[in-house]
């Protein structure tokens, strides 16, 4: 069995990464994320189950769900991290560690991107580091788990 269990999360438009605003975005596509998310997380015996969803209650229900199976969240909330109470709540709800990661520098773009309703809840947020953001926020999550273990 896993050492630990964790759900990539990934919230509206993500599923159009590769040809979305590439110049903000970069052209790697969601899949492949996911893939090298896969492969870093089996070389440290961590299952890690990926999932897109456009809509903010499939979202709620993903972060629910996972309070059954998994340690922690790595969660790019998108434009709902702009907005979004429900996800919020969702992820206080949990009790999960959750790593709120985006790939773009949210804090460097409009004022609106500055605010975030979701990373008070969390255990921390990445931002900026492109596709990296997520394995930063997957390196964050285990040294969190691991130190959660060892008391
Ligand atoms: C994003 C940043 C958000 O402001 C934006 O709405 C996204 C992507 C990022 O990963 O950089 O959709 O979360």
């Amino acid at each position: 069995m896993a050492r630990y269990k964790v759900l990539i999360l990934h919230g509206p438009n993500l599923n159009l990464l590769g040809t979305r605003e590439p110049e903000i975005y970069g052209r790697i596509t969601l899949d492949e994320i996911n893939r090298r998310l896969m492969e870093a997380a089996s070389a440290r015996d961590v299952e890690i189950r990926a999932l897109q969803s456009n809509s903010e209650g499939t979202l709620v229900d993903a972060i629910q769900d996972a309070m059954a199976w998994a340690d922690g969240i790595i969660f790019n909330p998108a434009a709902y991290t702009h907005t979004s109470v429900a996800l919020r709540d969702a992820i206080a709800a949990s009790g999960l560690p959750v790593v709120e990661v985006h790939l773009s520098n949210v804090h460097a773009r409009e004022d609106f991107r500055h605010t975030s309703l979701t990373a008070p809840v969390c255990a921390g947020q990445i931002s900026g580091f492109g596709w990296r953001s997520y394995l930063l926020g997957l390196e964050a999550l285990l040294a969190r788990l691991d130190e959660e273990d060892s008391g």
